[in-house]
């Protein structure tokens, strides 16, 4: 081949086009690992923030090892055989999907806007003296442009919300994204999800909350519509559909 021919400047380029992207491709599944692995290891974090437990001088690992993963069969509230899955490797997600694994939800108790939901769901255990201490859900549902990936940690009377975090969401910058305000989620702190007839009573009002209401969590301005996703979701997980069976259940039976 000439030194300087078209033919040569094909040739060059194309071999330079592959190489490069069988190194992209190989960079990129060679990363997949790694990357699961910090999926998971945020998601642990976030499970100790919202429980209050995080201490950033610690590491997530040793951290995780005061909670108790938990798999639970949300039809009936009971803990599924310890043989049926492993809480370390449960794709929880990928169950939602799953159409052996999942139902799908009536438009008439759909609040979250999920359509279908897992048979089964993670949830977190934290005890103290072998008394339950408190204890950390996962909530998901829409908020106005995004599904809501989030966690709500309640006490031990199963009913004070000790935490709330949404961990991923695509909602705006500084208006539903205001959901991650520290401020904010410190305004859920105490508050009561359930009446005394055990119906769920936990939303976000419009303005500012009625201070004496155990139940009401103050709005955030220009992002009702992200916050009433909040509320429908909490409503949703909360209920008969959700956690609600559980909760009743480790009331009653401890856990
Ligand atoms: C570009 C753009 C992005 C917006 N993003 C959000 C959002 O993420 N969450 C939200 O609730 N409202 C968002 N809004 C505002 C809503 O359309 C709506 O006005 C607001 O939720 C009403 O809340 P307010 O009654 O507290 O003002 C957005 C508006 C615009 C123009």
């Amino acid at each position: 081949m000439a030194r300087e021919s078209v033919s040569k400047t094909f040739v060059v380029a194309i071999v330079l086009a592959a190489t490069c992207s069988l190194l992209v491709a190989g960079a990129a599944i060679g990363m997949r690992p790694l990357q699961e692995a910090n999926k998971v290891r945020d998601r642990k974090k976030n499970i100790l923030i919202v429980a209050g437990l995080y201490d950033a001088k610690a590491s997530v690992e040793k951290s995780f090892e005061q909670i108790e993963p938990r798999i639970v069969d949300l039809a009936n509230g009971e803990y599924a055989a310890e043989d049926q899955f492993d809480p370390e490797t449960f794709d929880q997600r990928a169950a939602a999907k799953d159409p052996n694994l999942s139902v799908s939800i009536s438009a008439e108790k759909d609040l979250a806007g999920i359509g279908r939901r897992e048979k089964y769901s993670l949830v977190y255990l934290v005890k103290k003296d072998d008394k339950l201490d408190q204890i950390i859900l996962p909530v998901d549902g829409k908020g106005l442009w995004s599904t809501l990936y989030g966690f709500l940690a309640l006490d031990g009377d199963l009913n004070t919300v000790k935490g709330i975090t949404f961990y991923e969401h695509a909602e705006t910058p500084g208006l539903g994204g205001e959901i991650d305000n520290p401020t904010w989620k410190a305004r859920w702190v105490g508050k009561k999800v359930y009446d005394d007839k055990g119906s769920v009573q936990l939303y976000v009002v419009k303005g500012v909350a009625d201070e004496s209401s155990p139940h009401q969590v103050d709005g955030i301005s220009g992002a009702t519509l992200t916050v009433n996703g909040v509320t429908n979701i909490v409503q949703y997980w909360m209920g008969d559909d959700g956690f609600k069976k559980l909760l009743e259940r480790l009331k009653t039976e401890g856990a």
